[in-house]
């Protein structure tokens, strides 16, 4: 969580900064803030605790020294210290001279803080991250030589940063990254540094991340140390987007820009797996070692990805699967000859990683991501890139239609090259998939006649229950997950058969029960138990429904009826995003970035 952001740049940096800053949104914003070098060696710090646009405009009223090209900015997402001003970023030493902005956490920040102040530090903030000002500070007044100060300040952190140091006496600029992301780039127009490509792709069009340990000072040529050893500088890798990918053309919002593209991107993938299979490099030959089970570990819509993918392997191929919160991967106790497979679009979860600490000693791990040069991706044996494209909207939407499909057909390629399945059976699957796309589409464009209609009807209840059964049910988790974390309403979901047990008590006159009818018989009971109390019951399912959106190939035709794939009715997901993105709107929420949340979670 949190977005940093540097530039080192022959011009004003400040565009450039709140350009970056604006793209790195979606990693927090709670408040956001830059500091720029003054052509006197000063420091200007503009912060805010609104969003970026906010900053923008603080920034253009300003007056005062000329600014240099040589600045760095910092989007928050709250952990130590409430949101106000002075706990918003950059954060500076005593003196004014080091700025820092920083992503992690200093999980040893109340020691160091305790022995600074003892000796005569003053704090400003509440903050974790103003230690590292601090320890900068102390290494210089022993040592002029920055990048020496930050090795020296950052061996004494316990924890995860991404950091940048300015100092403006001099300009000097020193990044440093343990178990966060950062990335360093050269282009014509300077140097940057962001916390992800897509921040600075406009301008570059290479990168190199860091690793773990390293420290690295910007400027003519720049110094490369890891571990504290000086090293080459790493070889730049092609940036993975264009630009142009991150922009919003003639779309109300990122969400709806990235639901409308899940045809698209559920085409490209089976494009590849077309090609693979051609070329007879199907994934999962991955050099892996045998497996006889698998753990799928994974949080939020990725955890509710991994729920469908280990359907098919138990559908398909009879393959147990247990599925691993990720928070929680304590708990877990994981046979011998278990595959371990980590679903994260960002690759950056915290929660993934640590549970990884655990596990990858004595298991293989496969990473399953939509960022190829991620933490999870350095750290797994094999990895499988979702291709996605970049999705800047916090609520996950395309990346989910993307793991599954990535999971499913790598799936697929495992069970064929372990002898589960004949190459018969994996073509008709493979066929079920074709039409993926067509479907999808199908199913936007009935939620999109459907929804606003529907919504508008339920859109003053204070809670609504999502119900499923069999494949049908990670469907119906991941349709309220999304209506929870858009719109703030309570949304839970649970299998149809279990409401009798308990929740039934929830459904009064009016109370809204989404369900994902995939066509199991049992399902028109818990239904009609529903409407029997007075719920308001929104089918998602084949014809009579009230959203039609489900489909399968019949007699060579699409048909819309029943949805059998041992995957489950992975359209009916498009409608559900659809409804919980038309409810946030009705209720005046801002569907790209719900209150309290981040898109790369990098905290646990
Ligand atoms: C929900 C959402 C989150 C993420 C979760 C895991 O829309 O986006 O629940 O799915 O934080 O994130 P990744 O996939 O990056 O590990």
């Amino acid at each position: 969580m949190c977005g940093i952001i540097a530039a080192r740049v022959s011009d004003d940096a400040t565009p450039y900064l709140l350009d970056g800053l604006e793209r790195l949104e979606y990693r927090g914003y709670d408040s956001a803030g830059i500091a720029v070098r003054t052509a006197t060696g000063g420091t200007e710090t503009i912060r805010s605790v609104s969003r970026v646009g906010d900053l923008r405009t603080l920034a253009a009223a300003r007056s005062g020294d000329a600014l240099t090209g040589v600045g760095i900015g910092h989007t928050r997402w709250a952990t130590h210290g409430v949101v106000r001003e002075a706990n918003a970023h950059p954060h500076a030493d005593c003196s004014g001279r080091i700025s820092i902005v920083h992503n992690g956490i200093v999980e040893n920040a109340d020691r160091l803080r305790a022995t600074l102040e003892r000796q005569g530090h003053v704090f400003a903030s509440d903050v974790d991250s103003e230690v590292i000002a601090h320890l900068v500070e102390r290494a210089l007044a022993v040592d002029p030589d920055l990048m020496l100060a930050v090795q020296i300040a950052t061996a004494q952190l316990e924890g995860s940063w991404a950091i940048v140091v300015l100092d403006a006496r001099d300009g000097r600029m020193v990044v440093a990254a343990e178990r966060s992301p950062l990335v360093v780039a050269r282009s014509a127009r300077g140097d940057f540094v962001a916390s992800d490509i897509g921040a600075i792709a406009e301008w570059c069009e290479t990168f190199v991340a860091l690793r773990d340990g390293d420290v690295v000072e910007l400027g003519e040529a720049w110094t490369w140390s890891s571990a504290g050893i000086t090293v080459p500088v790493p070889f730049p890798t092609p940036s993975p987007f264009a630009a142009t990918a991150l922009e919003l053309g003639d779309h109300p919002d990122h969400m709806a820009k990235e639901i409308e593209e899940q045809p698209a991107v559920v085409s490209s993938i089976l494009d590849r797996v077309a090609r693979r299979a051609a070329d007879g490099s199907m994934w999962v030959g991955l050099g892996l070692p045998g497996f006889h089970r698998l753990a799928i570990v994974a949080c939020g819509t990725s955890l509710n990805a991994g729920q469908v993918i280990a359907a098919a392997l138990r559908g398909i191929g009879g393959v147990p699967t247990d599925i691993v919160v990720a928070s929680e991967a304590d708990q877990a106790v994981l046979g011998p000859g278990t595959l371990v497979v980590a679903i994260s679009q960002s690759g950056e979860t915290a929660d993934v990683l640590r549970a990884l600490d655990r596990f990858e000693d004595r298991h293989p791990v496969l990473a399953l991501t939509n960022n190829v040069h991620s933490s999870l991706a350095r750290r797994a044996d094999a990895v499988l890139d979702c291709h996605a494209g970049p999705e800047i909207g916090v609520a996950a939407t395309k990346t989910f239609t993307a793991q599954v499909v990535v999971g499913v057909a790598a799936v697929i390629s495992a069970l064929v090259a372990s002898g589960r399945i004949d190459a018969g059976r994996a073509s008709a699957l493979v066929g079920e998939l074709t039409d993926l796309p067509a479907r999808i589409e199908h199913a936007a464009s009935i939620a999109a006649d459907r929804i606003p209609l529907l919504v508008s009807s339920v859109k003053d209840a204070t809670g609504f229950l999502f119900l499923g059964r069999g494949a049908g049910l990670p469907y119906a988790a991941e349709g309220a997950l999304k209506l929870k974390e858009l719109s703030y309403r309570w949304a839970e979901a649970y299998p149809a058969g279990e409401l009798k047990h308990g929740p039934l008590a929830l459904v009064d006159e009016g109370t809204p029960v989404v369900v994902v009818d995939h066509g199991e018989q049992r399902l028109q009971a818990n239904i009609a138990e529903v409407r029997a109390r007075g719920g308001f019951v929104i089918t998602i399912g084949g014809e009579g429904s009230d959203i039609p959106a489900l489909g399968r190939r019949a007699a060579g035709d699409l048909a819309w009826g029943p949805a059998t794939a041992p995957w489950g009715p992975l359209e009916a997901v498009v409608p559900l995003q659809m409804l919980a993105r038309e409810l946030a709107l009705q209720l005046g929420c801002d569907v790209d970035k719900p209150r309290n949340l981040a898109k790369s979670v990098t905290v646990e």
